[in-house]
């Protein structure tokens, strides 16, 4: 364990060594939160690596968010794994919504990102929003990526994978790395991890706490679970009676050590643009997993109010 307390794992194939918990900046779009200005992106951003956390994802996709990550620290870059993403619309016909998988469109992304990000290169590079197999056969898109890994511009290659592509996705056998949805609340992808890290890929876990919305603050806003849009996440809650196993922990705390059990994760990133939520998460990921036995009851419940 390091001297920072924060647990580390081995990022699969691509040897890197990740902090436990990593950082999600799509939290700096006020799309996704409330709206940040450079200052506090500058704090939040200093702060957790300051504490130890080096693993940094974002994307073109995120308004901001990729140029106040160079402004807050791009000084600091030998201390962040970087992980950003393509086949966001960057070079396409203005309204051109949803994804695209052209190379010159890979290619830009990947062009703005090193802009932005003022770097020379980008650690991981994922595709976004889970093209099948057949999106990326048309334009030979994995082989542009592959055009910048040769010439030196992003180390490795990845996949923000969804079902019903992901399983396919792992299969092809040339991803490095798998982001992947997952928490208490959201348990769909929960063997697709394991099938991810069993095929060598390292596993990057988004959405770990549930947006937030189980928090008492946040008092279940269904607003902020814009992929599960009704209140199923609020009624597997209280149908598994979550709260009778925190035994005083709070429901945050909870969520993200119950992310941080699954066996195969490697790093899950956490979005925050508050530092008092940045430093709970960072208690509870030193905390670590959940016990064994809270852990397995909390499956339990969660399988039989799942039924
Ligand atoms: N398709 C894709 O590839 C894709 C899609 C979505 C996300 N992502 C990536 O995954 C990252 C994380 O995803 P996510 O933002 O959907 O999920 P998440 O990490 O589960 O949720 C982040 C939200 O939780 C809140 N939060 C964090 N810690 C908290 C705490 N201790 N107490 C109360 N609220 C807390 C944050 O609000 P506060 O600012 O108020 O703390 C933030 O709005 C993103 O930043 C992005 O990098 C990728």
């Amino acid at each position: 364990m390091p001297a920072t307390g924060l647990p580390t794992r081995t990022l699969g194939r691509t040897g890197l060594e990740v902090t436990t918990l990593g950082y999600g900046a799509m939290s700096l779009d006020s799309r996704f939160g409330r709206t940040v200005s450079q200052d506090e992106a500058n704090t939040v951003l200093n702060a957790l690596l300051d504490a130890g956390v080096n693993f940094i994802d974002t994307s073109p996709d995120y308004g901001p968010s990729e140029e106040m990550v160079g402004k807050a620290v791009a000084g600091r870059r030998n201390e962040y794994v970087l992980a950003s993403k393509c086949g966001c619309p960057v070079a396409v016909e203005p309204g051109q919504q949803g994804h695209v998988y052209t190379p010159a469109n890979i290619t830009a992304a990947i062009e703005q990102s090193l802009r932005r990000l003022q770097t020379d290169h980008l650690d991981i590079v994922q595709f976004h929003g889970s093209p099948s197999r057949a999106a990326l056969e048309e334009h030979r898109a994995i082989r542009a990526l592959q055009a910048a890994q040769q010439a030196g511009k992003v180390r490795f290659i990845g996949m923000s994978g969804t079902i019903p592509n992901l399983a396919d996705q792992i299969a092809l056998g040339v991803f490095d790395v798998f982001q992947i949805p997952y928490s208490a609340l959201q348990r769909e992808h929960e063997t697709l991890i394991s099938a991810a890290h069993a095929a060598g890929a390292g596993t990057v876990i988004r959405g770990g706490v549930a947006r937030g919305a189980p928090s008492e603050e946040k008092a279940w806003d269904i607003r902020r679970l814009p992929e599960v849009p009704d209140e199923r996440p609020r009624t597997l809650w209280e149908q598994a009676s979550l709260d009778d196993l925190l035994g005083g922990m709070t429901r945050m705390e909870f969520m993200l050590r119950f992310t941080l059990s699954h066996p195969d994760l490697d790093t899950t990133i956490v979005g925050t643009a508050n530092p008092d939520h940045l430093r709970q998460n960072l208690d509870a990921a030193r905390k670590g997993p959940l016990p064994a036995d809270v852990m397995a009851e909390a499956k339990r419940r969660l399988d039989a109010a799942s039924k």
